[in-house]
């Protein structure tokens, strides 16, 4: 099959489209065939060596952890679904399972190829409602569920002003709709270009990059490493939240005052929401540009280099 690849560890533009093996299921696990695959900038850290010191990765790695797709074959023991169900979902490299948790991790062979094998008993992979096109749900898989858990965690009120930094990307363009929803004034950082489409979205304001107002009740940080926390906290009103999304987890020191609170957030807990939830609620992504497989190298190339507006998905994938 053809799958997109890093065949040893670097940039994007080391990456290549190559024949590997299809993967089979083993035991609790699923073959889907692709048919959708959203990228994320988590999936360049590992080719780019930023774990090297825990994680010796294997090559060639097959890239990318968000998919839709159908069931094609199970492995022994699997109830949960069958051969020709529609679904989708989120798994990540199998060399992270150490990382994935203990508590039924979702682990995959790659989605940016034409099949990929994940396991099914996890919470992060469902049905695909057919009303949600293949797309929309490869799209969701880590935006919707760490966009579904920020507005689960930060429980918004009614009338609070909510800080998104980061607002333009995959993670921001899902959670400002919910915090509309929620009744929240938002106030969200994107470039001049994008201002229209951020107030589409559901945004009261649209503010520069580190161009905060003051005394918000709540900031959402999905664009800034949790060493440069400090100015978003100072964007805080005494008591207000901050919920982050990036690493390393925040400190004290990075947040520099202890009169309000702050947590890391991750994509990958079952108590905040599963594939199924973020299905239900019927969050929907910004898709902002659209690549054949045979693209997919350019398609990281534009999300290393180029300006993130919503997600690049890899949509005509065909066997
Ligand atoms: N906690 C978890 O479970 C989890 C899971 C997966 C990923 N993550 C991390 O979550 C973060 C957000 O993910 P994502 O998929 O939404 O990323 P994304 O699609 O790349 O979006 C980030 C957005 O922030 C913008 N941005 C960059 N620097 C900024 C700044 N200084 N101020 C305001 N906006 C800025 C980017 O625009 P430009 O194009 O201008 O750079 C982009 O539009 C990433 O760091 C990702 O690695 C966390």
């Amino acid at each position: 099959m053809r799958a997109v690849v890093a065949t040893g560890y670097g940039p994007p533009d080391q990456f290549i489209l190559a024949e590997v093996p299809i993967p089979e299921p083993g035991p609790g696990q699923l073959q889907v065939r692709v048919a959708a695959a959203a990228l994320n900038p988590a999936d360049l850290a590992l080719p780019r060596g930023d774990l090297r010191s825990m994680i010796d990765l294997p090559f060639p790695h097959v890239l990318g952890n968000d998919f839709a797709g159908t069931v094609t074959a199970l492995g022994d023991g699997v109830t949960e679904f069958a051969a020709g169900d529609e679904v989708f979902g989120h798994a990540v490299p199998r060399v992270m399972r150490s990382m994935a948790g203990s508590d039924r991790p979702s682990l995959g062979t790659g989605t940016l190829a034409e099949y990929v094998v994940i396991e099914a008993g996890t919470p992060f992979v469902a049905r695909r409602p057919a009303e949600l096109p293949v797309a929309d749900a490869a799209a969701l898989g880590t935006s919707g569920l760490t966009a579904r858990a920020v507005a689960i965690t930060a429980a918004v009120a009614p009338g609070e002003t909510v800080l998104v930094v980061g607002a333009t990307g995959g993670m921001g363009t899902v959670l400002i709709p919910l915090l509309r929803a929620a009744k929240a004034t938002v106030v969200a950082t994107g470039r001049p270009g994008d201002a229209e489409l951020l107030r589409e979205l559901g945004a009261t304001e649209v503010v520069g990059y580190g161009d905060y107002p003051e005394g918000v009740d709540v900031a959402v940080n999905f664009a800034v490493p949790g060493t440069s926390l400090a100015p978003i906290a100072a964007a805080l009103r005494p008591g207000g939240r901050l919920y982050t999304v990036t690493f390393p987890p925040p400190r004290p020191e990075w947040i520099g005052r202890d009169d309000v609170s702050y947590q890391l957030i991750l994509d990958t807990n079952a108590t905040l929401g599963t594939m199924s939830d973020v299905a239900a609620d019927g969050l929907r992504p910004v898709i902002a540009a659209r690549y054949p497989l045979e693209e997919g190298v350019r398609a990281y190339i534009d999300l290393a280099t180029g300006h993130t507006v919503g997600k690049r998905v890899i949509t005509t994938i065909t066997s």
